[in-house]
């Protein structure tokens, strides 16, 4: 089996990077990574890609006119390495609809809450615990979903929860998901490798081979 070709875009630490390319590495993701692209210099997940000899592209998105001219771009990077699913792992920038159209069901998203709550805009990174702990939740968790034209609102892959403790602080809580967040994308991006999704509108099946 040819393994899938995977295109991951970032922003930041890139651990959800480290945990896809750990997979990709000891068998547990039947695919490589093609291209890592940031759209900040800084990005850390950039570093990690390099050190593991994987293509590392800095695109500013401030030097395109446009979102879509900027989305272009990276397709045609993407296109260019033959990449067939794109992985967003920490990824700051709202998807353009031309890549939702031309990646249909084929753009990842990791979210680290139970959607549909506690996403949309403005909720990433330690917003989204801190909202969690303010509201008074019991569970948390983490979501792996498909990317539509609604900003977190894609069919769902995968969810895990996570138990809230009465103790909990946002970065106690946000440490306790985010590992379960390595574990679950891994697990989703092996099921759409294995093309053991099976997608009707918004409802993702998983089927047993
Ligand atoms: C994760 O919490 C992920 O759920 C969210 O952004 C964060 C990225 O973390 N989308 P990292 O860069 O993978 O460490």
């Amino acid at each position: 089996m040819n393994k899938l070709k995977i295109g991951v875009l970032v922003s930041g630490g890139g651990t959800n990077l480290q945990a896809i390319i750990d997979a990709c590495r000891e068998g547990n993701i039947p695919g490589e990574i093609a291209v890592v692209i940031s759209n900040r210099k800084e990005a850390y997940a950039l570093e990690r890609a390099k050190k593991n000899k994987i293509e590392a592209l800095y695109i500013d998105r401030k030097a395109f006119i446009s979102n879509r001219d900027y989305a272009q771009r990276l397709a045609e990077e993407m296109d260019k390495r033959g990449v067939e699913l794109v992985c967003l792992a920490g990824f700051l920038l709202l998807i353009d609809p031309f890549l939702i159209v031309k990646y249909k069901n084929k753009i990842m998203n990791i979210h680290p809450a139970l959607l549909p709550a506690f996403g949309g805009k403005g909720m990433y990174g330690k917003n989204v615990h801190r909202a969690v702990l303010e509201y008074g939740c019991k569970v948390s968790g983490v979501t792996v979903h498909f990317i539509n034209e609604k900003y977190d609102r894609g069919a769902i892959i995968l969810q895990k929860t996570v138990n809230v403790l009465d103790n909990d602080t946002v970065d106690s809580l946000s440490s306790r998901i985010l590992a379960e967040e390595h574990k679950i994308y891994v697990q989703a991006i092996r099921l759409f490798a294995e093309k053991k999704l099976d997608i009707k509108g918004r409802k993702v099946r998983i089927i047993d081979k």
